[in-house]
């Protein structure tokens, strides 16, 4: 990609985004809300996969036909509101490999510290996307990718569902190489970290937690 910052415009994830902002929104509502925005998403962190071709008989004939070239791609999920877009892109793309990333604030430090990891094998060969809905500070999605990169990814884009002008910033300036594909870029985060006007938080919102 060649932007460090795509902002996917299509109107259905538009409509989609609008209702899950509603803060009456159901919990229901909200899980399949996102489940269908992650799809519409994946097709467009996806556009770029390189392709290759197989040679296949069609009920008519032999022919050359496109597929997908090279290792699975890594699906990695930042826990634990990434679940939420990481189960509809594996119904657009089954076989995806998983990771999970897990980090928590330290309140003393104000640094992602991290409590579990565990990623696929060859990530250097493969395409990394790491999903997390909400990009706030930036602060745990810059420490999550540099967990991948120590893992050998070097190929990584992050997905997300709104982002916030200080993460956005915050990730260009210690990751530039990583390109960042969202839904929305909102105004600002407000004095508790939360993306304004946002949705709240993600991780309650689909889990029915508060
Ligand atoms: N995480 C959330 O779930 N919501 C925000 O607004 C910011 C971070």
């Amino acid at each position: 990609m060649k932007d460090h910052l795509t902002i996917v415009k299509h109107p259905l994830i538009q409509h989609k985004l609008t209702m899950m902002r509603q803060k009456d929104t159901t919990t229901a509502v909200f899980r399949q809300l996102l489940r269908e925005i992650s799809q519409l998403l994946a097709y467009e962190v996806t556009r770029e996969l390189p392709m290759t071709t197989r040679t296949i008989d069609t009920p008519l004939c032999p022919m050359d036909a496109p597929v997908l070239d090279g290792r699975k791609l890594a699906l990695i999920s930042i826990l634990r509101a990434g679940n939420g877009l990481l189960d509809g892109m594996l119904e657009l793309i089954p076989s995806a490999r998983v990771g999970f990333v897990g980090l928590y604030r330290d309140e003393a430090t104000l640094q992602p510290v991290q409590y579990y990891y565990k990623v696929p094998d060859h990530l250097g060969e493969r395409l990394v996307i790491a999903v997390d809905p909400m990009l706030a500070t930036g602060n745990s999605s810059a420490a999550a990718i540099d967990l991948l990169k120590a893992s050998g990814a070097t190929n990584i884009r992050f997905l997300c569902l709104l982002a916030a002008p200080e993460g956005v910033a915050r990730m260009k300036e210690a990751h530039p190489d990583v390109p960042i594909v969202t839904a929305a870029l909102d105004e600002r985060l407000n004095e508790k970290g939360y993306i304004v006007p946002g949705l709240g938080d993600a991780g309650d919102r689909m889990f029915g937690t508060k």
